[in-house]
């Protein structure tokens, strides 16, 4: 059957900067998918987009195109609204797993379809497989049924949701056209329409450990993303967080499923606590039951009673011990002084060298690998005294992890202050 149009047309539109039709964007998304475009060609229109960008029209074209190459799930029938959040992924971003069983907790059901980490920042499902015996992978009617009967699932998005997205993600992971506004909102937002939730938060992250390193950037890809998600008639918001350090004191899979217990049980560092109530506030009031202050529902155990049936629904044990790394390595304080920065990727990549992050997405990952972070910011230290722990099955990683970090931090005299975003920056709607 011959094609109604020409790859290489629609190739050097893009390219000499005139904007594709609806038509010429529903084609060739749908015949890259079918395999009648070649992996070359899209690449090629990958780079053209990056270079020349997109209208908002062309962006919600794409985006919609890209839903229909797969299911479209529908949670209407269940008893409870849904809100969803996704986060564009950062260095000890572990708030997925205090926030889906706290804002279930809240009343609202959570479906929350995650991925694994590439590179450095690490995946929601790396962090939760590290819990022995926890499964990863449910049908679509078992994730109905731990919805109405627990309120949280958190799961591996299958197949079937936006499969022109999943071919072209890893077609721009090796082309160098991963970090582009018009190509980043639509591969986010075309998984988050297929999901079918109700609302939706997005957490923006901004600073070294992010996609975006600045906050015009970063402003852009919010405002992208949530105009998508309105014409879709979801209630999108975004907040644009901070990323220039690391979230918390852990970074690496048990390590951070370790310290997202401590916020369920009414500790765990502050920063962690801020931005967990703050997106859960923005997805109760998403979800249309404003009535209901996360930060009670924390503080009376309820969350961590969620987290409990959630992980248990899921085959693991919550009370099973957690594995840990064999071999650590501290890093001390070189001085005495404060802690004036502490850079995310440095610290991102350090913990990917260390075992908990892939290079390629089948490689394993050490469940017991990361960091182990003894101060923040802002932080008043003696030299000599611990900066960091690092945990890894292999020592000779250690080298290359101690390479990554080398800038990465800064102690200034005392009386010095950092300079620093607070942890929501901004919210975009
Ligand atoms: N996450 C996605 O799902 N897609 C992108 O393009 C970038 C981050």
């Amino acid at each position: 059957m011959s094609e109604p149009y020409d790859a290489v047309e629609v190739i050097t539109t893009k390219r000499d900067g005139d904007e594709l039709s609806d038509r010429q964007i529903d084609w060739v998304v749908d015949a890259y998918t079918r395999g009648a475009v070649a992996e070359e060609q899209m690449a090629a229109l990958a780079m053209a987009i990056y270079l020349r960008g997109m209208s908002h029209r062309e962006v919600a074209g794409w985006t919609d195109a890209m839903i229909r190459s797969g299911e479209r799930l529908d949670f209407s029938a269940l008893s409870r609204p849904t809100s969803d959040k996704h986060s564009t992924g950062g260095v000890g971003d572990k708030i997925t797993l205090p926030l889906v069983p706290l804002v279930a907790a809240c009343g609202v059901a959570v479906p929350q379809l995650s991925g694994r980490g590439l590179g450095h920042t690490g995946g929601t499902l790396d962090k939760l497989e590290s819990i022995p015996g926890w499964s990863a992978t449910l049908t679509n009617e078992e994730m109905m049924l731990q919805l109405e009967d627990v309120g949280a699932v958190i799961c591996a998005a299958g197949t079937g949701l936006a499969p022109a997205d999943k071919k072209l993600y890893a077609l721009r992971d090796v082309t160098g056209t991963v970090s582009c506004v018009p190509l980043i909102a639509s591969s986010i937002m075309s998984k988050k329409i297929a999901e079918g939730t109700g609302s939706l938060v997005l957490d923006v992250k901004v600073g070294s450990g992010a996609f975006m390193k600045d906050l015009t950037g970063a402003r852009e890809l919010a405002e992208t993303m949530v105009r998508l998600g309105q014409d879709a008639r979801i209630r999108t918001v975004a907040l644009l967080t901070n990323m220039q350090t690391p979230l918390g004191l852990t970074v690496g899979n048990a390590l951070e499923v370790r310290e997202s217990v401590e916020v369920l049980a009414g500790g765990g560092p502050p920063d962690v606590v801020e931005l967990t109530i703050a997106l859960a506030r923005e997805m109760v009031a998403g979800a249309g039951v404003p009535s209901v202050d996360p930060a009670d529902v924390l503080a009376s155990g309820k969350a961590m009673d969620v987290w409990r049936r959630m992980i248990r629904a899921q085959g693991a044990d919550p009370d099973a011990a957690l594995p840990a790394a064999a071999e650590t390595h501290t890093v001390l304080a070189p001085a005495d002084g404060v802690l004036v920065t502490l850079d995310a990727l440095a610290v991102g990549v350090a913990s990917w060298r260390l075992g908990a992050g892939r290079a390629r997405k089948e490689d394993p990952v050490q469940a017991g690998a990361g960091i182990e972070l003894h101060a923040k910011p802002g932080a008043v230290l003696r030299g000599g005294e611990p900066l960091m722990t690092l945990h890894t099955d292999e020592p000779n990683r250690f080298e290359r992890a101690v390479g990554a970090l080398a800038g990465a931090y800064v102690i200034a005299p005392e009386g010095s202050r950092p300079d620093l975003l607070p942890i929501v920056v901004e919210r975009v709607v």
